[in-house]
Formats: structure tokens, C-alpha cells, sequence
């Protein structure tokens, strides 16, 4: 089935917040963001700006109503600074005028006198200070302490990944419109409507019952928007309430880079050992994770770096520990992965160390240390494994051998150009980490000209849920697609949602969409087996025909409807689903978090120009486990968006901060992320099929997330592609790994010297 928001999609009919119309008498903010990341407000001036032409008032910590507090997890964000600032962009006051224009050349106009503090920008700073935003967690396995004895081989070293700016295509904004008895509906491209909803009530002090949040898609969340949708949310309702006026604000690009968090950069520290038959025995990680300003998500985040810190392996013996570091950085968030890529990228890294201090190929290592059905992961789940099945599948559809070769051949060949490749094994746990979290509600209504109107607390932001939970409502009911409505998703309509993350939207809500259709169904085959006087067992309903044991009873869909209306019968359902079976204690950390896992393997190809550093992808070909796809097109969609998403954060994108805390990356002239020509020349897929009973909605495993971390495979691919050319290069393991970074690596001076690099150097000068 095609994505049902095609068709509006490529006419340009699609509803964003931007294309809301205006309700006569709109006023419109904007922001002021704290110049200094860290400093003391000594006095902040908006009478200039409050003189500007346009200008309908400006407002700052001191016109909250509520509490001056957005915090999700940890109360410890302001929605204004007061005397102090955390972060740059950390906002100080909202200017209202009735014309964006006018907005923002007031904004100019804001004086603010801030004596600057210290600013910490680095993780392991932060930590050495004792800046945690929550106290160190340790994931443990085994004793490493005792089981590096058995190890015939041991590494050290460091990890580095670098953040990722989400460049959703559409910013970050909300428009809040007063309703009569002090209701505010609030339009907000957000993830989480009832987070929207519950900081809102917070900072405004009104009842929940009282904010309708209202969400038609999003063009695209990527995580950016689980929590942070929250700030505008709340200014412009705290500005309408205010006013009793709608107030709208959409972010200008740079506004939005500037003013959010992004994915956390990670520093980590690893002690891999292994024994003579490169088993791996023991594995000791360290994480410090940059948390920015405010706790938001990172302690969530944390977490899930820690149940992924293992990635696909059996590692009897672990010890992983994980620091949130508070920093004067803009409070970093949920990006896709949320946390589980940063892990990853590390046991990686010391697998690629401990390869090549050997002498042997990385995916010796890998494959040998799979984890198997059965195999236990630190946090105490077992593991219902396919990462062997994938690989092998990998290994076999696409010769492995024969692309090991022939790279070898065209590396003998070539001087100046060498090529790499990397395996990448994926292994993500479906459910919020959080158990309470996972739990959905949908609300069916059935109208007796044969229409079907569907709630949920889903958010369609590009990913396909709502034509997922449409296939849902389809199939369940046996009528055409073409029946059914999605709704836009309301916080008046559907309560106390979790938000559309951890790739679990349509599991979640898809399950309780499925159980609403059920009891209608149940109901309406009562109704049919007592008008054809037979028992409900031998009613069916297939393609809008009611059978009776098979066969056709001249009764349609339509016609059972108004059969049920007329004896009062209820076509409407409100059903709740709940993952059964996960549980996580978090005082032993060991536990059954995941509903069920999915799988895939990648094999990346690249070609490195050693001239210039710069590089090709050259192919991406994965085997992923899908379960059985309801949808094999969107999902295909998920997976070559991921897979881009994840290699231009491990290659080009870099966000830099200078030691101010200023964001140097703050537009797309700085900060480059995958175009047409960057993206991989080929990417192929294949499913492994894999047809276990599972929790995911009709067996169709989620994908949103997992594809990303096959881009990790880049990183490493460029690094087998730097050592063809310079064996003994020094490559630290940083990420992203840009032409920069290749070049310095492929000249670098360490070791040996790069034995073609004198070649080269008299090439280049020839030239
Ligand atoms: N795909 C598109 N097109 N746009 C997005 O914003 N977000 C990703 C992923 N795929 C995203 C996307 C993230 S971070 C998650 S958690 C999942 O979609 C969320 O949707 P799902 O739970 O329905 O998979
Ligand atoms: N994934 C994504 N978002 C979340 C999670 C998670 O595990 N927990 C809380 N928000
Ligand atoms: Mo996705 S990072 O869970 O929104």
C-alpha cells in the first residue's frame, strides 16, 4: 500500500504548522537567546524593544504564571533564564508584534547585561568537576575484574563520536489559540503532545482538560522534537494566554540550530581483551556523555547507550559505566538511535584496535562474537538472535569474499585512490527504555454510512505510521483503505500519550488500534449472527461481505452497520494496549526491558582519494531483519533514510562549538550533511525472513531507528581504506570522520611513514 500522504505531499497540499491559516488577529513571537552560554544577568533592557513599531508586549520569567519550569525528566530547566544563563540561545524574553517582521527587528533591540562565567563545553571536564546531571550508572556482567587473566590479548583506547543536528526539514514551532473558559489549543510540531500538554499546564498553571494540542505530521522529528517542541509550545501559549490572543511562532533555520539540543557528543574510554582464538573475553567501556545545559532526555539517552554497549555480541564479561555530564552547551535531546549509536560506535572501535594490532580482518572478530539465541545481554535479557543468520546471509547474497578481493586487487593496483569496507552488525531493542512508557490508546468511531475515523496518540512525521495504522484498521475490518480517516492526533481525543519514539509508534499504537476493531467487530458479528440467525463463530466479514460459514449472505458492510445503529448498538471503541512481559529493575539493572530486538548486517564499501582525503561511498548492502513488513515501501524509505542519516553523522556533519560556547556550525554553509552526490552510489536491500511469534504489530518489526547504525560501517570502511594506503597511520577513533580528518590520518607521521607517501608528495608536485 502507498503512503497514504503521498498525494498531498507531492502537490504541496500536505498541513504543516506553517500552512495552518491564520485566525484574524494573530500576533506572532519571537525569541531572545541568551548571548553568553554561561553568565550572570545582571540587567536585561526591553523597553527599546517594547517602543519598536508593532510591538504588543514583551515578556520574560517574571509574566509566568506557573512554575518557570520544563524539565520532562529532572525539574532543572527554565523556560526563561532569570539571573543566570545556562546555554547560548537559552531564551530570555518572547517578543509579541503583530507582524513577524516586526518581532524579530524588536529582538534586535534587546539589551542584556551579563557578567560571563566559566563555560565547560567538555564532558570529561564537566565530570571531573562533579557536574552529573544524574549519578553514574554501571551495567555489569560476569567480573571483568577477575577475567582479564584469561585474556591472551588485551586494548585500550579511546572513542569519540561528535553531536548531529536533527535538520528536520521543517523548524521548530507552535501556534496557541485561545478558546472560550481559558482553553488554549496549541498547533505544535511536536513528537509528544501530551509532553506539550504537561509542560504547558506547568509553566501556565492551568489544568490539563484545559490544553488541546493538536498535531496533523510533522516534517520530521528525527528525536528533535520528543521534548523540545515543549519551549515554543509554551511561550506562544503563556504569550496567548496573556493576550487572549493566538500567538504563533515558527523558528527561522538558524533560530532553531542555534536554540537546540542535538544529538549528545560521547566520549568513552575501552578495555577490550580477547583470548588466543579471538573469543572476546572481557569488555570494561566508560561513557561520557555531553548532556548540554539541562537534564531533557539525557538520562534516558544514558541508558540506552548502556543496553547497547554491547551491540550484537556475547560478552560474558562486562563492565559499563556511564557518565551524563552537565555542560553550558543548548541541553542535548532524542536522536534517532536516542543513545544506542554512541555505544555502539565504541565496542567497535576496540574491536577495529584489537584487529589490527593482530593482524587480522576486523570481521574476524565480529562474526565469531555474534551473540546467539539464548546468549544473555549485560541487563540480564536473553537474546532471541538472528545477527548470525544475517550475517551469514550478508556474507553469502553479496561474496564478501569476492568484494574483500577485489578491493585487494584494485588496492595493489592504485596509488593514489584505495578502497575500504566495514561489516556493521546492528542489534536495537524495541520499547521505551522507560516500561511505563509503553503503553498506547486508540479510539475507533465507526459512522453508519460505512466511514471509519481513527485516534491515536501516533505522530506521523514522515515515517508512515498512519498508513500503518490505516493497514491496521484494514485489515481488521476487511474494508478498502479509501473507508478509513486518520485523525489528526489531540491531546482532547487521545490522553496521557508516550511519545511517537523509540520506533515503537506503530507497534504501540497500531496494537490498540487493532484491539478498538476487534470489539467493534466482535459487536457487529452478534448483530449479524442473530439477523441470519446463526452463531457469531460462523460469521466472517471479508472485502465488505458478511459470509456465513463461507458463504456470502447477501448482507454487506454497510448494511450490518445500520442494522447495528438501529438496535442501539456501540460503533465506537476505545481500547488500550500495554506491552505485556518487559520489566527492568533499575537498582540491580537487570531486567526484560525489550519487547523484541531487530537485527541486520551491513557491508560498507568505500573508496578514499588520497590526495585530497576526500571520499566515495560506495555501497551499502545490508540484510535486515524486518519480521514480515506490512509495509516493505515505507520501510524501505526508513532504511535508506536511516542508513544516510547515520553516515553523515560518522563522515561529514560536524558540529562545533567554540570554547565560549558558541555554535560555530549554525547554518548549511557550515555544516554539511549528505546530498546527492554524498550519498552511497548503491544501496541494497534484503530482507531476512524471519517469521517468530513477536510483539511487534502483525510481526512486522519496527524500523525507524535501526538502519542508522549501519552508517557506523562508514566510518570504519574509510579507516580499512586509510590503513591500505598508510599501514601504520595514526587514526584516532573520532567521529566524524571528514576529508580533514582522512588526510591528516593518511600523512600522518606516526609509525612507519605511509610508504606511498612520497609517491604522492612528488605526483602532487609534478602536477
Ligand atoms: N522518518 C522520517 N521520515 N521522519 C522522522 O522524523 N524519525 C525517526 C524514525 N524515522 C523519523 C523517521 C525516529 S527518531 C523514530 S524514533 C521513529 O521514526 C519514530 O517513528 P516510529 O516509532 O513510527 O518508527
Ligand atoms: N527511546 C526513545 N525515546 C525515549 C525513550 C527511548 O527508549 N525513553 C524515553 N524517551
Ligand atoms: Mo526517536 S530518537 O526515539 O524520536
Amino acid at each position: 500500500m502507498n503512503n497514504i500522504d503521498a498525494r498531498t505531499h507531492v502537490r504541496g497540499a500536505s498541513v504543516y504548522l506553517d500552512d495552518i491559516p491564520l485566525i484574524n488577529g494573530t500576533l506572532f513571537g519571537a525569541a531572545f537567546g541568551s548571548p553568553v552560554a554561561h553568565g550572570r544577568v545582571n540587567s536585561l533592557d526591553v523597553a527599546a524593544a517594547a517602543q519598536m513599531p508593532g510591538v504588543v508586549r514583551v515578556f520574560t520569567y517574571k509574566d509566568i504564571t506557573g512554575e518557570n519550569q520544563i524539565g520532562g525528566i529532572i525539574p532543572d530547566e527554565p523556560l526563561f533564564a532569570e539571573q543566570e544563563t545556562h546555554f547560548c540561545g537559552m531564551p530570555l524574553a518572547f517578543v509579541v508584534a503583530t507582524s513577524v517582521d516586526a518581532a524579530r527587528a524588536a529582538v534586535k533591540k534587546i539589551q542584556a547585561d551579563i557578567t560571563p562565567l566559566p563555560v565547560i563545553t567538555d564532558p570529561r571536564e564537566a565530570q571531573a568537576k562533579g557536574e552529573l546531571i544524574i549519578p553514574p550508572r554501571t551495567f555489569r556482567l560476569g567480573d571483568t575484574a577477575n577475567a582479564w587473566q584469561q585474556c591472551a590479548h588485551i586494548f585500550e583506547g579511546r572513542a569519540d563520536t561528535n553531536g548531529q543536528e536533527h535538520l528536520y526539514i521543517e523548524t521548530q514551532g507552535a501556534y496557541a489559540v485561545p478558546q472560550e473558559n481559558e482553553v488554549i489549543r496549541i498547533y505544535s510540531s511536536t513528537q509528544g503532545p501530551t509532553a506539550v500538554q504537561r509542560a504547558v499546564s506547568k509553566a501556565l498553571g492551568l489544568p490539563m482538560h484545559q490544553l488541546d494540542v493538536e498535531v496533523t505530521r510533522l516534517g520530521g522529528g528525527f528525536g528533535g522534537k520528543e521534548d523540545q517542541a515543549n519551549t515554543w509550545a509554551a511561550l506562544c501559549a503563556l504569550a496567548a494566554h496573556h493576550l487572549k490572543k493566538p500567538v504563533k511562532y515558527a523558528l527561522h533555520r538558524m533560530e532553531d540550530i542555534a536554540m537546540t539540543g542535538k544529538r549528545h557528543p560521547y566520549s568513552s574510554d575501552f578495555k577490550i581483551g580477547l583470548d588466543a582464538d579471538l573469543k572476546i573475553i572481557a569488555y570494561e567501556v566508560t561513557f561520557y556523555q555531553n548532556a548540554g545545559a539541562a537534564a531533557d532526555l539525557s538520562p534516558a539517552v544514558l541508558e540506552r547507550t548502556l543496553f547497547h554497549c554491547t551491540n550484537s555480541y556475547f560478552i560474558p564479561h562486562v563492565t559499563a559505566t556511564a557518565y551524563s555530564c552537565r555542560t553550558h552547551l543548548p541541553p542535548n535531546t532524542a536522536f534517532r538511535g536516542f543513545g544506542g549509536p554512541q555505544g555502539m560506535f565504541v565496542i567497535e572501535a576496540a574491536i577495529a584496535k584489537a584487529a589490527t594490532a593482530l593482524g587480522v580482518p576486523a570481521s574476524a572478530i565480529q562474526q565469531q562474537n555474534l551473540h546467539h539465541t539464548g546468549d544473555t545481554f549485560p541487563y540480564g535479557q536473553l537474546a532471541q538472535s538472528e545477527a548470525p543468520a544475517c550475517w551469514q546471509k550478508a556474507e553469502e547474497l553479496y561474496d564478501a569474499a569476492a568484494i574483500r578481493q577485489s578491493i585487494h586487487d584494485f588496492n595493489v593496483a592504485n596509488t593514489l585512490y584505495k578502497k575500504g569496507m566495514a561489516f556493521m552488525p546492528v542489534c536495537f531493542g524495541i520499547s521505551f527504555t522507560k516500561t511505563l512508557m509503553n503503553q498506547a490508546r486508540a479510539l475507533v468511531h465507526v459512522y453508519t454510512d460505512g466511514s471509519v475515523s481513527i485516534s491515536t496518540g501516533a505522530v506521523e512525521m514522515g515515517q508512515g505510521v498512519n498508513t500503518k495504522i490505516l493497514q491496521v484498521a484494514a485489515r481488521a475490518f476487511s474494508i478498502p483503505p479509501e473507508r478509513i480517516r486518520i485523525q489528526p492526533t489531540s491531546t482532547f481525543r487521545i490522553a496521557n500519550t508516550s511519545p511517537s519514539a523509540a520506533s515503537a509508534t506503530a507497534d504501540l499504537n497500531g496494537k490498540a488500534t487493532w484491539m478498538a476493531c476487534q470489539a467493534i467487530m466482535e459487536r457487529l458479528k452478534q448483530v449479524a449472527a442473530e439477523a441470519l440467525q446463526t452463531d457469531t463463530a460462523a460469521i466472517t466479514l471479508q472485502d465488505e461481505q458478511v459470509f456465513v460459514h463461507g458463504k456470502a449472505s447477501g448482507w454487506d458492510w454497510k448494511k450490518l452497520l445500520m442494522a447495528a445503529y438501529v438496535k442501539r448498538v456501540n460503533l465506537s471503541e476505545h481500547a488500550h494496549y500495554a506491552t505485556p512481559g518487559i520489566h527492568f529493575d533499575t537498582s540491580r539493572e537487570k531486567g526484560h526491558p525489550f519487547a523484541y530486538h531487530v537485527y541486520g548486517a551491513a557491508i560498507v564499501e568505500v573508496t578514499v582519494d588520497c590526495l585530497r582525503g576526500t571520499y566515495t561511498i560506495d555501497a551499502v548492502k545490508v540484510v535486515h531483519d524486518y519480521g514480515a513488513s506490512m509495509n516493505p515501501a515505507i520501510d524501505q524509505g526508513q532504511m535508506e533514510g536511516g542508513i544516510v542519516q547515520g553516515i553523515g553523522w560518522m563522515t561529514m556533519e560536524e558540529v562545533i562549538y567554540d570554547a565560549e560556547g558558541r555554535l560555530r556550525s549554525n547554518a548549511l554553509s557550515t555544516y554539511k550533511v549528505p546530498d546527492i552526490y554524498a550519498v552511497p552510489k548503491t544501496i541494497q536491500l534484503q530482507a531476512l525472513d524471519t517469521r517468530q511469534d513477536n510483539l511487534a504489530i502483525f510481526r512486522s518489526k519496527a524500523v525507524g531507528e535501526p538502519p542508522l547504525m549501519y552508517g557506523i560501517g562508514a566510518w570504519f570502511a574509510l579507516r580499512d581504506a586509510i590503513l591500505a594506503f598508510h599501514p601504520a597511520a595514526d587514526i584516532p577513533f573520532s567521529a566524524p570522520m571528514t576529508p580533514e580528518k582522512v588526510l591528516m590520518a593518511l600523512y600522518s607521521k606516526n609509525g612507519t611513514p605511509a610508504p606511498h607517501a612520497k609517491t604522492v608528495d612528488h605526483l602532487a608536485v609534478d602536477k
